[in-house]
């Protein structure tokens, strides 16, 4: 998708180095930063200077092939790989792209190893821009019902930031609205700002502006009343990883969106690719729930006068704080999932049916 009218890709190899756009510094500074080693490609995870599922996930892939580059050893590979799994808990995703690389570079020679990393790296790459596609063209398909039914335009609420920032290309919750724009059909995103990291403020809207998708930030709380309001036809949300029950895990505070919209007939779909789903924990109360530094709540960036990005104190010094970084929407309130296969309902039943 496009930044400053200019395509891009949130990953991309070159010249043996692995190209990402810092997200940290989004949307005031573009930045694009090699990593050069798989730490770089840890510590880039580990401070969500690349972050989403689908691209946490593929930035492991590559940190693989760096570690490889930087010592062809089967030893340091697999210490490589269990640091990249550790580096953030929550989203499936990156568990899944290791445990494919690793499955993958199994018994291979050491002179084939690399060449074959690469492949792997780029097909996990590849692979995901096509199912956010399939993702788009899918939910497309709901978003028209809406707008024959409603002949005007229709209104998508968003939380977090599942956009192309968060996977390759394309993104999952916002392939749909993509796709509907470039159908020319009238769409308009509410966006949740998303504390305490922001991401919809400074990830959804911006890549929503650089393609010209007219959207509105608004506070997380405030979803509720526009809902109540017949403001919202619909919400579209990523996850970090659902059960095979089809419970969500997802940014925090996407449960409170889905009670919202739930109490007032407004419908739920949430978009993902098959290397999303858990098809092992049967139980959300297993899922490794992110807690983070309570620096991302009681301190807030922007810039100052000068332009310079600065980052505040906004809380009491001695206030204790609490950062869970997502939480679990039960299945019974997800209207459907989008996944590259298509639409199901959210139970195992649904999501067998689609993925045998
Ligand atoms: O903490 P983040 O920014 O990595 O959280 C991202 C989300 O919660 C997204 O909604 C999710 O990863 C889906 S991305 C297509």
């Amino acid at each position: 998708m496009k930044i400053n009218g200019k395509t891009y890709r949130t990953i991309w190899f070159e010249n043996n180095l692995v190209k990402v756009i810092d997200q940290t510094k989004l949307p005031h500074q573009f930045i694009i930063k090699e990593l050069k080693t798989v730490e770089d490609s840890i510590n880039d995870i580990k401070t969500m200077e690349v972050r989403g599922a689908p691209l946490i996930g593929a930035t492991a892939a590559y940190g693989l092939v760096l570690s490889i580059i930087e010592k062809n050893d089967l030893l340091y590979l697999k210490k490589s790989s269990e640091d990249l799994i550790l580096s953030r808990p929550t989203a499936i995703n990156l568990k899944w792209a290791v445990d494919r690389m690793m499955q993958k570079l199994s018994g291979v020679n050491n002179s084939d190893i690399l060449k074959l990393a690469l492949k792997e790296a780029k097909a996990i790459v590849e692979e995901d821009v096509i199912f956010c596609k399939n993702i788009g063209l899918n939910g497309l398909k709901i978003i028209e019902k809406i707008a024959e039914k409603k002949k005007n335009t229709v209104n998508i609420l968003t939380h977090c930031n599942a956009g192309w920032l968060a996977t390759i290309d394309w993104g999952t919750a916002t392939s749909p609205i993509y796709h509907a724009h470039k159908k020319g059909i009238k769409v308009h995103v509410w966006v949740d700002e998303t504390r305490p990291r922001n991401q919809g403020a400074n990830l959804t809207s911006y890549e929503l502006n650089e393609e010209g998708i007219p959207n509105t930030i608004i506070a997380d709380n405030t979803g509720g009343i526009l809902m109540q309001r017949g403001q919202v036809d619909m919400c579209i949300v990523g996850t970090d990883r659902t059960l095979s029950n089809g419970d969500v895990c997802n940014k925090i505070g996407t449960y409170l969106k889905a009670l919202a919209a739930k109490d007032n007939n407004v419908p739920f779909y949430v978009a993902l690719p098959s290397s999303t789903i858990d098809w092992n924990i049967k139980d959300h109360k297993k899922i490794p729930i992110e807690e983070r530094n309570s620096e991302e709540l009681s301190h807030v960036k922007g810039l100052d006068k000068e332009n310079k990005l600065q980052k505040v104190l906004i809380y009491p010094q001695k206030s204790k704080v609490m950062n869970l970084a997502f939480d679990v929407t039960p299945a019974k309130l997800v209207t459907g999932l989008i996944t590259e296969k298509g639409v199901s309902e959210a139970s195992e039943k649904g999501l067998r049916g689609l993925f045998k």
